[in-house]
């Protein structure tokens, strides 16, 4: 019996590693129909992360894809972004040419609003890869589409893995608190996909080559994307390679089973400037809030590599 793909909207804030999890959505036509793709301030500021993902369209050969601006600017707080990870691009490592492709006038919020309401109920899955500013303002603008989400698979948070950001907290959550609280605590079910499981996602020599040895565009700026995003995490973690976190979320719509982890309360300190950005994961059942999140903390680091390089082969 053939899959439905599952129709996504991907809200993105790239980063090399975010340009990767584009790149195998849109080679896995037969897993997801990216309904559009919404950029948001988060790594670098948003005039460079939506230039990032129309970049990221045209290497996969899709310039027809709809990208969309959203929000430049968290919904309480100073930007805080992440070039000393990223570069100043965001998309640091090879030269990249500006986009031919067109943005798309409509603002990212009012695109999320509309195709929620147009979709029929429950078939719309969110795919957060950076702050969820853009997820927390729609839902606040417009609280009838939040019952009519079928899902929010995103990358953010950290507990065992603990904070990559402050001691405390991961950065997408940290970048916007608020908009992570109203999100984990809007009822939609969330999967949410840690430090606690990108950390275990490393690159390596081995995987990287194979990338540059398909001998395609795509294969040789995701080796050189990589090349150049793990030098910050080595120095800092003295790992071997660095951790594609945001594809995760991808692949966990495509393999679900190459993942693990547990249903339960997670919850986002939004007060203490301390712990501020902090998921407090009930991951033992400690108290009695309400599970709200699958809350991944491990994969198949071997089937996760194979399948990016499956996909991206394709481009
Ligand atoms: O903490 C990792 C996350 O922050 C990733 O999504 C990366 O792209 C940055 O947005
Ligand atoms: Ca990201």
């Amino acid at each position: 019996m053939t899959k439905t793909p599952r129709k996504i909207i991907i809200d993105t804030d790239p980063g090399q590693d975010d340009a990767v999890a584009l790149l195998l959505a849109l080679a896995s036509p037969e897993d997801v129909t990216v309904l559009g793709i919404t950029a948001v301030a988060g790594n670098v500021p948003l005039p460079l992360t939506e230039r990032n993902a129309r970049i990221v369209c045209e290497l996969a050969g899709q310039p027809g894809m709809r990208v969309f601006a959203g929000c430049d600017r968290p919904l309480r707080r100073k930007l805080v972004t992440a070039e000393h990870v990223h570069g100043t691009t965001g998309l640091d490592g090879p030269q990249l040419a500006d986009p031919v492709m067109p943005l798309q006038d409509q603002h990212a919020v009012d695109f999320l609003i509309e195709t929620l309401r147009a979709e029929p109920a429950g078939t719309v899955t969110l795919c957060p890869l950076g702050p969820l500013t853009n997820i927390a303002t729609a839902f606040q603008r417009a609280p009838d589409i939040i019952p009519r989400v079928q899902e929010i698979v995103l990358m953010g948070g950290a507990y065992f893995e603990v904070g990559n950001i402050t001691p405390a907290a991961e950065f997408n959550i940290y970048v916007d608190p608020e908009a992570a609280d109203i999100v984990f605590k809007s009822g939609v079910p969330l999967v949410v996909m840690p430090l606690d499981v990108t950390h275990k996602a490393l690159t390596t020599k081995a995987r990287i080559a194979a990338f540059r040895a398909m001998g395609s565009e795509p294969g040789r700026m995701v080796a050189e994307w990589t090349d150049f995003f793990e030098r910050f995490d080595m120095q800092k973690y003295g790992s071997e390679g660095a951790p594609l976190h945001d594809p995760c979320v991808i692949a966990w719509l495509i393999r679900p089973e190459l993942f693990s982890g547990r249903h339960i309360n997670v919850e986002i300190e939004t007060q203490s400037e301390l712990t501020l950005g902090m998921t407090v994961a009930d991951w033992w059942g400690v108290t009695e809030r309400k599970p709200n999140a699958l809350f991944i903390g491990d994969l198949d680091a071997e089937g996760f590599y194979a399948l990016l390089a499956e996909r991206i082969a394709r481009l």
